[in-house]
């Protein structure tokens, strides 16, 4: 094999001219940085964008994915429980990210956006202080199933598991449509 240098080493001894391309790639690629950071900027929604129907869709699809996160953690812990999987440590993870996930609730449903392909009921915004304090039920579960599952007694974990859904089911009662209503039917 002939013994020549990769390329990019090679082209190191061809002078200033390299270093000044170099220079330039440098420069163009933070021009290019700020010109992405700008066009990022101008997607942050003002309060027109908001109220516009392709804001209020993006609000309802992004409150979706967190509840989904949660939803995906949940059905993790059910398979780990039913199915014994040896996961050491999982169910306290899924449990930790459910409580963190609480934090994003409040902010994800703070905009009143009740129609379209939703199925939050408007009395989330005509009892706001109801919805709040299922978040924080939810956040104790969440952290309390997260507790039990650090520890060593599965029957702790399991009455955990058991009072986070419980949390679920509490606030979807009130406040989501129920299944034969959902949007996903229409
Ligand atoms: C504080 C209230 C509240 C709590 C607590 C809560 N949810 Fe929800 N959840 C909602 C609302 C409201 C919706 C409907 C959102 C929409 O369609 O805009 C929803 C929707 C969902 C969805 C459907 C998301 C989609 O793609 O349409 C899943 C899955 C879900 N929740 C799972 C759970 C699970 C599992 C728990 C408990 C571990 C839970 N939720 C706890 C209020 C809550």
């Amino acid at each position: 094999m002939p013994n020549r240098a990769p390329s990019f080493i090679r082209s190191r001894s061809h002078g200033p001219s390299a270093a000044r391309r170099a220079g330039f790639v440098r420069i163009a690629g933070a021009a290019l940085v700020v010109a992405g950071l700008a066009s990022i900027a101008s997607l942050v929604p003002n309060a027109a964008q908001a109220q516009s129907a392709a804001g209020e869709q993006a609000v309802i699809e992004y409150r979706q994915l967190v509840m989904g996160a949660v939803g995906s953690n949940m059905g993790a812990i059910g398979g780990i429980l039913k199915n014994q999987l040896a996961l050491p440590g999982a169910i306290a993870i899924h449990a930790q990210q459910m409580a963190d996930s609480a934090k994003l609730m409040g902010p994800a449903f703070k905009q009143k956006v009740s129609a379209g392909k939703t199925d939050a009921k408007p009395e989330i915004w005509s009892d706001w202080a109801k919805f709040e304090k299922a978040i924080a039920d939810y956040e104790k579960a969440a952290s309390g199933l997260a507790a039990a599952a650090r520890g060593s007694d599965p029957a702790a974990t399991g009455a955990a598991v058991k009072a986070l859904g419980e949390s679920c089911g509490g606030c979807h009662e009130s406040f989501r449509k129920p299944k034969e209503q959902s949007y996903k039917n229409r």
